[in-house]
């Protein structure tokens, strides 16, 4: 039961409690050690939404590792899907040659992903792989998969655990399904 307290009164359900979501996680990373062994990969953490995901994941991974982090244009929520993703804050380091890991939050449209993926592939990394906590495939329209996931949800607005609804709604510690009459 949640306190219906400051921004949680907002959430009509949770989706993904604490609990739930952190043993999905150490299973994802143990998976990780294990595919990762003796590569050092790097983990991009994909900004905003990742950051809490991409945390969690990375404490758990028990290997040699280095991190790295960008940003990509969002145009809304209307148009993100079908426009076109630039890179608005790019790597600091060089990928070429090495052993990438993309962290995301959620996987929708796959938009972003197809996009990002295409571009990063130009720096020719030694190999180039996709993790996501969620998955919503009904809503995808690119041919894309992620290599690891998490959870695959349906097509409802979740936020929290890194997610936002208009920038708020990201601290919340669980995935919740947001009250339809917040967004509309
Ligand atoms: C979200 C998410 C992915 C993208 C997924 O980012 O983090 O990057 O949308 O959607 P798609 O599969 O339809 O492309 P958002 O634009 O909300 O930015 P944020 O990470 O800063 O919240």
């Amino acid at each position: 039961m949640i306190k219906k307290m400051g921004l949680e009164k907002d959430i009509d359900s949770i989706l993904l409690d604490q609990d739930t979501i952190m043993e999905r996680v150490k299973e994802l990373a143990l998976r990780l050690a294990e595919d990762y062994k003796g590569k050092n990969p790097i983990f991009v953490c994909v900004l905003k939404g990742s950051i809490n995901f991409f945390s969690d994941l990375t404490r758990e991974f028990k290997d040699y590792c280095e991190f790295d982090f960008l940003s990509v244009s969002s145009y809304g929520s209307g148009m993100k899907n079908s426009g076109r993703v630039d890179i608005t804050k790019d790597l600091d380091m060089s990928i070429t040659g090495r052993h990438v890991i993309i962290v995301e939050d959620i996987m929708d449209s796959g938009n972003t992903l197809n996009q990002l993926t295409a571009l990063l592939r130009e720096r020719k990394p030694e190999s180039l792989k996709l993790i996501t906590l969620l998955d919503k495939p009904e809503r995808r329209e690119c041919p894309i998969t992620p290599d690891y996931y998490g959870f695959v949800i349906p097509d409802k607005f979740v936020v929290g655990y890194g997610l936002d609804y208009a920038g708020t709604y990201r601290n919340l510690p669980y995935i919740g399904v947001l009250k339809r009459e917040v967004y509309e």
